[in-house]
Formats: C-alpha cells, structure tokens, sequence
C-alpha cells in the first residue's frame, strides 16, 4: 500500500472556506472508496478559534448539499509543509502568509482557483461577514474545483 497523500486546505479562521474545503472533497474522496489514499485536512492561518467547530452557517449550507463539517479549527503548523503533498489556500492573502512561514517544504503550496477555470474569481471570498449567498459561493468554488484538485492527488 503507497503513502496517501495529504492535502491541507487553508483560510484565515479555520471556520468557514476551508472546513467547508475539507468537508467536500473529503465527501468526494470517500464517494469514490479513495480514503486510503487521499487524507483531507484543514488549518487557518490565525488562532482566534482553535477547537471551534465551524461556523453554524457553514455547516448549515454544506448539510444542505449533504456535506457533513464537523472537523475543529487548528492552525497551521510549519511541520505541515513537510507532511503535506498539497497546501491549498482560499485567498492570495491566505497564500502570502503561508509562502511567508513555509520552512520549504515538500508540499506544492497553490490556490484553490489553480484549479478552476479560467476567468473564474482568483480568491475565495471570506463570507464571514456577510450574508447567507456568501456561503453558497465558497461551496460553488470549492465543488468546481474538486475534480482537478482530485485529478492532481490521484
Ligand atoms: P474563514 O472565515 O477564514 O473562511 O474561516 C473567517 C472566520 C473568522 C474570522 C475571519 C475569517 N475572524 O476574524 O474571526
């Protein structure tokens, strides 16, 4: 049996765009009987909810598309640039903080839209402070994206 490979989504809470990452392509990955080779995780770039279950309305909008997000907010360790294969940050601003902190390290550290088409928006918008559309739009980005980021793991 090879090593599974790891992918680390990333934002900045750990609460909403990338537990919602995970959730996802997690889904995705069991549906298709590939949990041994590909493990998903999750991690901000910022500490303020480590422990936290995600946000109540992400887990709401996810439910609702039959995506279970039950992972706790941790945040990246530098160690993870090394045990991960793959780094996904929502964000650019997301990305610069963690080109900023990588030790260099084996993983390919990229953005979500890296794996959408062109012409679809760079960054994950964080819809913490918005309204109930702003959580159907992260989980759109992140469902368009699973088939290549699945494609480039397998
Ligand atoms: P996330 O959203 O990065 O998608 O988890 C946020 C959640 C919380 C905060 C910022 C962004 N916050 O500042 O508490």
């Amino acid at each position: 049996m090879t090593k599974p490979k790891r992918v680390l989504f990333v934002c900045l809470g750990n609460i909403c765009r990338s537990p919602s990452g995970e959730g996802v392509l997690a889904h995705v990955v069991a549906e298709r009987g590939l949990s041994q080779r590909i493990q998903v995780e999750s991690a901000g770039t910022g500490a303020w909810h480590i422990g936290e279950l995600p946000d109540p309305r992400s887990r709401q909008a996810a439910a609702r598309r039959g995506y279970r997000l039950d992972s706790r907010a941790q945040q990246v360790q530098s160690a993870d640039f090394d045990r991960c294969d793959l780094i996904i940050a929502m964000d650019r601003d997301n990305l610069k903080t963690l080109r900023a902190m990588d030790p260099g390290g084996r993983a390919r550290v990229c953005l979500l839209s890296d794996f959408l088409p062109p012409g679809s928006p760079i960054d994950v918008p964080d819809p913490y402070y918005g309204g109930p559309l702003g959580f159907e739009h992260v989980l759109d980005l992140i469902e368009a994206a699973c088939e290549a980021i699945l494609a480039e793991l397998t």
